[in-house]
């Protein structure tokens, strides 16, 4: 049993959907104590190379796997199917997600791996467990007050449904650009409703 987290801010623990994404970790710990938590930094994954990029659009798989991307998405990937839950700690860049969990995305929402193309469109091959998304933004995303697109919600919520995976959860301290005050109380709206979530799945 393991915990798969996805730290994507270029602030790494410093930041805000870091510290936000340790109150879903200890929920999760306090459940299941025995699980492994794997923590893996997505803000210096490389972009998909042109092997990786050719692989996908050929009809199968090379026999030889074992370098450059395609050894990563299969390393990622293997993490990702492994994990009993994922928890991602994500701030909003330019209305959607940065470009390290961009590409940690593009390494693992394979053709023949994570969904098979079918003539009714893409169909996932991971079996469903939870997703808990940790975001951090500086101005509102969502609510009357938001004066922004969210592409990064449905966007997330788009490509785990591609893979199989439709238990997706989203937290959110928005407004951290609003002060420190509005931050304080963004930061104790997203933990209670943390709080809540795990006192109703319990
Ligand atoms: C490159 C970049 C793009 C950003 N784009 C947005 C944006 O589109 N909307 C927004 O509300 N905040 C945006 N922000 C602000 C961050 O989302 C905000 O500072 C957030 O609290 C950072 O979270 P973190 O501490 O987890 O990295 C952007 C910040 C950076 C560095």
């Amino acid at each position: 049993m393991s915990i798969l987290r996805l730290t994507c801010s270029p602030q790494g623990t410093q930041s805000e959907s870091y510290q936000l994404s340790q109150h879903i970790v200890q929920h999760l710990l306090g459940v299941t104590p025995e699980a492994e938590l794997i923590e893996l930094n997505t803000s210096a994954l490389p972009h998909v190379d042109a092997e990786y990029a050719a692989t996908l659009g050929a009809p199968a798989d090379p026999d030889k796997q074992d370098s450059g991307s395609l050894a990563l998405s299969a390393s990622l990937m293997r993490s990702l199917v492994d994990a009993s839950s994922v928890v991602i700690a994500t701030p909003m860049h330019n209305y959607t997600v940065p470009s390290g969990l961009k590409a940690w995305i593009d390494h693992v929402v394979r053709v023949r791996h994570s969904f098979h193309a079918t003539s009714e469109g893409k169909v996932g091959t991971l079996s469903d467990r939870p997703v808990y998304v940790a975001v951090s933004s500086g101005a509102m995303i969502s609510g009357d007050r938001a004066r922004q697109p969210d592409f990064l919600t449905p966007y997330l919520r788009t490509v785990f449904a591609t893979i199989g995976i439709h238990d997706v959860h989203f937290f959110s301290v928005q407004g951290s650009a609003f002060g420190e005050q509005a931050r304080a109380l963004a930061r104790q709206q997203a933990t209670a409703e943390i709080a809540q979530h795990f006192a109703n799945r319990c």
